[in-house]
């Protein structure tokens, strides 16, 4: 709300007219006394209950609860932010918002300056790959990818050439060296001045959903590593909080009501230029309750349609949940043949896919059709029993019980069991369970234990969230704090991981340390998969020095002497320690 001056927001109130505003969605808004009346544009009735009251200038509707003012209405009828709700409404009214520095604050300044340089940069990259002799590598790369020239102007694709040329350039244009280096445009050389963050990959611009560009997913031609160079986090960009080729599709998605969620920006470029603008994809990382809330203000329905492979499914499992717990419709589809969206939807065209996704299942169906074939071969009453109390873990959280009834009954039939066994094995499962629906992000119980880590546990934990067979090489005793103990208790039950491993480890975990993990994944989704191995044995075998010297110095504290064994590990572990370095 800072955008909006407080005496620009009194002359908007002052000057739009609630029941002007409201006729021009709802037609058929008819006085009523003092009031007016209609059937609510924001749930099904036939009975009015939609009230707009004048003398107040508000509304309210007494089925469904919706109400406020001018701009709650405009906010809730076409999914605007209140800063968005306000300009479209103060240029109806004719009333100017002056945005001045002073008014704006340092920071959002900063922001709007970001966001300026990021704008230059897109075009920059974008001359680049349409026009100069050295982007014709990325020209082929893109072809031989079949990306359209149409896509390519839509998604405003660049090329970032090998010797960099855009912290020079904003430099010239006389932006701050740390402004362009908060960007994510460049870094600060070893030897004074600025280097470029991107060269030779073609970038791609993100855009938030009001089509600012927020930063860059950058892609190597072909082999290079890492494939993908993301921007980094910025004043502008929270990699969390966007999802790519959700602006370009906004028109769509909200006549439909619907999103398609992928993987990756190739799944989505083809889409798009395949005509399903409802495509769009969470930026590498698993998805997120702000992305969550971000799909829930343009959409009710989702279809979750990942890469074919053990990644993609459980990744589709995970969102999948948090999708439905955070109360939005969820289909999960399936490509067929092992193919990801884009290499499928260039084979077989728009009408297979649409295929595909006519064919998604809901949440437990699709869980249940992975654990069997997760355990192929035949299916005895033990296996009947591990499928159905995975299946059981999800339908138990599910907050609508006629939904519940019904994938009971089916999970019955699909496993050839008794429903009554099945039901009663559900009730047995106490009350005690977290419900699928989850507390709103950043609350937490007042009463909750405190999670916290000792320092290097959670690089334990990221590296092995990174790479699970490293799980193996970690033992309970290299955790200090009782939260990592739990933590690893709780891995250590799912011992062989399965799939869905970082769903169900939650189910050992109080909230907080729940949460920690959550994080702690995100995390491990971020990072470069090099080197993890030996990192996490140097990290674990520096920590493992650290508590036996510990130990040797307390015994000596105490006695005053060691043994000439015990001496001389001492001081082997000393010089170890002093040598590695600490973090
Ligand atoms: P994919 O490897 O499925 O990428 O990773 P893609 O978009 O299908 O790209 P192509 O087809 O291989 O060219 C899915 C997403 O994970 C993120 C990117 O957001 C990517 O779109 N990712 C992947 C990274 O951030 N870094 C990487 O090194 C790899
Ligand atoms: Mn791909």
């Amino acid at each position: 709300m800072a955008l909006i001056p407080d005496d620009a927001l009194e002359s908007i109130r002052s000057r739009v007219d609630i029941a002007e505003l409201v006729k021009d969605y709802v037609p058929q808004l008819a006085r009523a006394g003092r009031n007016f009346k209609a059937r609510c544009p924001f749930h099904q009735e036939r009975t009015p209950s939609f009230i707009v009251t004048p003398e107040r200038q508000t509304f309210h509707c007494f089925g469904c609860g919706a109400g406020g003012d001018v701009f709650a209405f405009l906010m809730k009828m076409e999914s605007l932010s209140f800063t968005e709700a306000a300009e479209k409404l103060a240029e109806r009214v004719g009333v100017k918002i002056v945005k001045s520095e002073e008014a704006l604050g340092p920071a959002e300044v900063e922001r709007l300056k970001i966001r300026e340089l990021l704008e230059l940069a897109a075009a920059f990259y974008h001359q680049t790959l349409l026009k100069s002799p050295s982007a014709a590598n990325a020209r082929k790369y893109l072809a031989e990818r079949k990306v359209s020239a149409e896509s390519v102007t839509t998604f405003r694709l660049g090329y970032a050439p090998k010797d960099g040329d855009v912290a020079a350039r904003a430099l010239r244009k006389g932006f701050a060296p740390e402004l362009v280096v908060k960007a994510g445009l460049a870094r600060k050389a070893e030897r004074g001045g600025l280097r470029d963050y991107f060269f030779d990959r073609v970038l791609y611009p993100i855009q938030d959903a009001k089509g600012v560009v927020v930063g860059f997913g950058a892609r190597a031609l072909g082999e290079g590593h890492p494939k993908y160079l993301n921007s980094p986090e910025s004043p502008v960009f929270s990699k969390g909080r966007v999802l790519y080729g959700l602006f370009l599709g906004l028109p769509d998605v909200r006549k439909q009501r619907r999103v398609v969620l992928m993987e990756g920006y190739m799944d989505v470029m083809a889409a798009h230029q395949h005509g399903l603008k409802t495509a769009c994809a969470p930026l590498g990382t698993a998805l997120t309750l702000d992305q969550v809330a971000l799909v829930k203000r343009y959409a009710g329905e989702t279809i979750v349609v990942f890469d074919a492979d053990q990644a993609g499914e459980n990744a589709a499992l995970r969102s999948a949940e948090l999708l439905l717990a955070e109360g939005l419709g969820v289909g999960v589809a399936t490509v067929p043949q092992g193919k990801d969206p884009d290499e499928f939807l260039h084979a077989h065209g728009l009408p297979a896919f649409q295929k595909c996704l006519a064919g998604a299942v809901d949440l437990a169906q699709f869980q249940t059709e992975l654990a069997l074939k997760r355990r192929p071969g035949a299916l005895g009453p033990a296996e009947k029993s591990a499928v159905a109390r995975e299946v059981l873990e999800t339908i138990s959280r599910c907050p609508d019980e006629i939904v519940k009834s019904g994938w009971l009954t089916r999970l019955a039939q699909r496993l050839k069991i008794d429903e009554g066994s099945l039901r009663l094995q559900l009730s047995r499962r106490g009350q005690g369970e977290r419900p699928l629906r989850s507390a709103p992000a950043g609350t937490t119980h007042p009463m909750a234990p405190k999670a916290e880590l000792a320092g290097g546990e959670e690089d334990i934990f990221t590296d092995v969230f990174m790479e699970p067979g490293l799980f193996d090489l970690v033992r309970e005793a290299d955790f200090s704090s009782e939260t990592g103990r739990r933590i690893w208790q709780a891995l250590a039950k799912l011992h062989p991981w399965p799939g869905d491993w970082s769903l169900r480890v939650r189910e050992g975990l109080a909230p907080e340390e729940n949460s920690l993990v959550q994080r702690i994944l995100l995390r491990a989704d971020e990072f470069e998969k090099t080197e993890v191995a030996s990192r996490l044995q140097a990290t674990l075998a520096r920590r493992r020095a650290q508590t036996r010297w510990d130990a040797l110095r307390q015994t000596l504290g105490r006695d005053g002497k060691l043994g000439a064994a015990e001496h001389a590990e001492y001081s082997r572990l000393l010089g170890e320690l002093k040598g590695s370095p600490k973090k």
